[in-house]
């Protein structure tokens, strides 16, 4: 059956929700009290629904010209469908809209699939935080990206 998305601009309330997404996505998730931070003043949470289930959500940081992709998650059964690339778009043009000059994001270097992703939306690699993630056993590089309006 054809999903009908819609995408929603979710408030500290979702902050549950959001966890419970954010756990079956990520081996390291972010904490619920984490994640209620970033409803706080400058930051953008947008999810991405089928009807009343989210299926996704991107959170987005930005200080004036300076824009930030602090996490992207799409529901496990939902990936491979084009959903993280309609989340970063809806991310990359409120960004615009804001008057971003450049939007940055950090990535475990393992994260092949959220690389591709990135660089089919037009980040590149501006730089290595070497031994950055927490692994179950020792520790893993993160990537730098950017992308420029
Ligand atoms: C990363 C993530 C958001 C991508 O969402 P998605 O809905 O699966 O991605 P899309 O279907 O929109 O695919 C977009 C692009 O990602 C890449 N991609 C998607 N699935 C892939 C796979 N299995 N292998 C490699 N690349 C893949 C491709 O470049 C794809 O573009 P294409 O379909 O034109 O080839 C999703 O996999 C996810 O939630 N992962 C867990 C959380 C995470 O790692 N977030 C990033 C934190 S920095």
């Amino acid at each position: 059956m054809p999903m009908t998305l819609t995408l929603k601009t979710l408030s500290k309330e979702d902050a549950p929700k959001l966890h419970e997404l954010e756990s079956a996505c990520h081996s390291f998730p972010m904490s619920l009290s984490n994640l209620e931070t970033c409803f706080g003043r400058f930051y953008h949470v947008i999810g991405l629904f089928d009807d009343e289930e989210m299926l996704g959500f991107s959170i987005l940081h930005q200080l004036f010209e300076d824009a930030t992709l602090m996490d992207i998650c799409v529901r496990p059964d939902a990936q491979g469908q084009g959903l993280g690339k309609r989340l970063t778009e809806a991310l990359i043009e409120l960004a615009a809209t804001q008057g971003a000059e450049r939007m940055m994001l950090e990535v475990r270097a393992s994260n092949e699939r959220a690389i591709a992703l990135y660089r089919q939306m037009g980040f590149e690699q501006v730089g290595m935080r070497a031994n950055y993630y927490q692994l179950e056993q020792g520790k893993e590089d993160a990537i730098l990206m950017e992308r420029l309006f």
